[in-house]
């Protein structure tokens, strides 16, 4: 997929710049053709050299001196660029690139580019959190920049936290990724719900599910990725919103009932992986309750079924896709769901099989279309299931454009 394809590996100083050098191995042995354009502060940690002698091929430092024949070396790699990688991004680079500042030649050519550019930030922890980061990445992705999120975890300075470079796979992925999918959801408008609902018994306790949410911003990362403008609703995880996503934090089932409806009118495509709670306690005790009985008995009530709600409110022009976590008779209850919801997809994953589910970095699904067709999908990350998702939406979509 990468055979011939030409990209810019745009290398700025920070720490994570020597990971730079094993991804433009990876990129090069995968036959893509790759130009590396350091910044002076990038030539502190590593020398052009490394990445010449791995990618056979030029490595760009000067804003001026190098043309040739009045070509303008900024412009000249910006038209050739079919993708712009930076990796790392420290937070120097991402608030020039925020602004539109044109000092350098790596800043000058991605504000000449008009290619996919995918921006990896890597940073001390506490510089990724401050709002003046945060502020840039968000500017940044609402102007269509591609953002992979750095890991947790120990980083180079010594501080814990998020802000490390992800492994050059990941990036890799993401690459693959871009080149497969070149915003095909561009202008849609995509709601994803994630995570378990809470449905408070008193002021410390709650009946929840284990939903981790990961299905969900899965499935707002991808959409976010290919170009839509996600909201995503989330009943409480432990999970960062992915970059450039309206995030809309709500707890209980009836919150989201409020804002998913909020929503719906404007959206072209809503997919709900959130596990929501069928019943809340009828009473909500002002105090903890105390143990004073042997048995204690809650009185539960019905909370709206959102799915149901849309799918009678739906217009022909938008795409609803439920999910149903089941553990016995799968496609019965499958199809039951999809016709009494009134959906176009139903994405059914039996929570009993290994992997699958709740809480997994995994999932296997079977998808029931409207029309009756059954497919079922392997175990897969849920990051790479989330596309899967999405290819059948854009088809979906494809045929009521169409
Ligand atoms: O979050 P993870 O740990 O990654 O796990 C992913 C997941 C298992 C939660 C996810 O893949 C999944 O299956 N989500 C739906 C779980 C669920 O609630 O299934 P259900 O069969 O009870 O509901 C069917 C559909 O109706 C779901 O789309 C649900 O969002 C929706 N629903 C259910 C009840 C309700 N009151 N309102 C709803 O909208």
């Amino acid at each position: 997929m990468l055979s011939g394809r030409f990209i810019i590996l745009g290398v700025t100083g920070g720490i994570a710049a020597y990971k730079a050098a094993e991804l433009a191995s990876a990129l090069t042995r995968a036959g893509a053709l790759v130009d590396v354009v350091m910044t002076k502060a990038a030539q502190e940690f590593v020398q052009p050299l490394t990445f010449a002698t791995l990618t056979g091929r030029p490595v760009h430092t000067e804003l001026f001196g190098s043309s040739t024949g009045g070509i303008i070396p900024h412009i000249e790699l910006a038209t050739r660029a079919e993708l712009i990688v930076v990796a790392p991004a420290t937070a120097n680079t991402l608030a020039k690139l925020a602004h539109g500042h044109a000092d350098d030649l790596l800043s000058s050519l991605v504000l000449a580019a008009t290619c996919p550019v995918l921006l990896c930030p890597a940073m001390n922890a506490y510089m990724y959190a401050h709002p003046a980061v945060q502020s840039n990445l968000k500017r940044l992705s609402e102007m269509g920049y591609h953002i992979v999120e750095p890991d947790s975890g120990r980083l180079a300075c010594g501080v814990e936290g998020r802000g490390r470079m992800p492994d050059p796979g990941v990036i890799m992925e993401h690459i693959k990724t871009l080149f497969l999918s070149p915003g095909d959801l561009r202008g849609v408008k995509v709601l994803v719900t994630a995570g378990g609902t809470r449905e408070p018994i008193d002021p410390v306790r709650y009946i929840s599910n284990r939903s981790s949410g990961k299905m969900g911003y899965a499935l707002a990362a991808a959409a976010g990725m290919r170009g839509a403008q996600v909201t995503l609703i989330s009943a409480p995880t432990s999970l960062d919103p992915p970059p450039g996503v309206e995030v809309v934090f709500v707890e209980t089932a009836r919150q989201m009932y409020q804002a998913v409806m909020e929503h719906f009118s404007t959206q072209d495509v809503v997919i709900k992986a959130a596990a929501v709670a069928d019943y809340r306690p009828k009473i909500i005790e002002g105090k903890k309750i105390k143990k004073r009985e042997d048995t204690l008995i809650l009185e539960l009530e019905r909370n709206p079924d959102i799915l149901f709600e849309l799918g009678q409110r739906k217009t022909p022009y938008q795409t609803l896709v439920g999910f149903a976590a089941e553990t016995d008779d799968i496609e019965a209850n499958a199809l039951e769901k999809l016709r009494r919801k009134n959906l176009d997809l139903l994405v059914a994953n039996d929570v009993t099989q290994p992997g699958a589910g709740f809480g997994t970095d995994t999932n296997i699904v079977k998808l029931f279309y409207r029309d009756g067709r059954i497919k079922s999908l392997p175990l897969m990350d849920k990051k790479a299931l989330a596309h899967r998702i999405l290819d059948v939406v854009v088809e979906l979509r494809s045929r009521v454009d169409g």
